[in-house]
């Protein structure tokens, strides 16, 4: 497929979290996986694809310089798609949000919103993705769940077992996730107004009554979130040179 030559593809790869969960002395983001910091990888894979206009990249205001120092040291002579470092919040969604409030885009262009800790992303699910956004408006990346589901209510000494949701119905969410800026913009509003918070896009788009499609993922499109997950991105990396 194709995305007509006057819609614009916009990418914004919300980069400011503290990374908690990781234990490390910095930002998952700007840990080094095969010799380059995640956010690059991230950026690099965008770059890549012909159809995107502009990337996006929203990190904590302390870290405005260095990820501009990086991109300049990472991607030397880089002029297309041109890069904007722009400031994140507090929350995921909020990152998003300044990001999206900075892009010059009109509302049948498209955005593409990355997780900058997944730096394994490829082009061909970007596509894909792209071509699904063209298509249905609204589309995200979903892997298919292997292990058996079940809904749980958390109790003071873990959980119990609600229901078990068969696996068909399931996929775990990705990204990217890409959306027509209208609709995007739309939904932001809508969350902002009644102060819902989500932990993805698409989940303020179905809050807002437009279906989302479905691009199926891949295991290596790993967010890097754990101790261990550095390793197995490493291992995927290396697979993906000897092919
Ligand atoms: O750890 P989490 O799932 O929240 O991170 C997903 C992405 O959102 C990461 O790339 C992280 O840097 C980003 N994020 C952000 N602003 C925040 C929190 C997370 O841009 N305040």
């Amino acid at each position: 497929m194709y995305t007509p030559v006057d819609m614009k593809v916009f990418v914004i790869l919300p980069a400011a979290g503290i990374g908690t969960r990781m234990a490390a002395s910095q930002p998952k983001q700007f840990l080094t996986l095969g010799g380059l910091p995640i956010l690059i990888h991230s950026l690099r894979a965008f770059a890549a694809v012909p159809r995107v206009t502009a990337l996006f990249v929203a990190v904590r205001d302390v870290e405005i310089a260095r990820v501009q120092a990086q991109i300049a040291e990472f991607l030397p002579g880089h002029t297309h798609p041109p890069i904007h470092v722009v400031q994140g919040g507090d929350s995921r969604q909020e990152s998003v949000a300044n990001a999206l409030a900075a892009l010059p885009a009109a509302p049948e262009d498209l955005v593409l919103v990355h997780d900058a800790v997944r730096p394994l992303i490829d082009a061909a699910t970007i596509e894909r993705t792209l071509d699904a956004v063209v298509e249905h408006g609204a589309a995200i990346v979903g892997l298919p769940a292997i292990d058996t589901v079940k809904q749980v209510e958390r109790t003071a000494h873990g959980a119990l077992i609600q229901a078990t949701i068969p696996r068909e119905y399931v996929v775990l969410a990705q990204t990217p996730q890409g959306f027509r800026c209208e609709l995007l913009r739309r939904a932001f509003a809508e969350a902002a107004a009644d102060g819902f918070l989500g932990t993805d896009e698409a989940s303020l788009v179905e809050r807002a009554g437009h279906p989302v499609a479905v691009v199926p993922g891949s295991a290596a499109n790993l967010k890097i979130t754990q101790p261990g997950d550095l390793a197995l991105a490493e291992f995927y990396l290396s697979q993906r040179a000897g092919e």
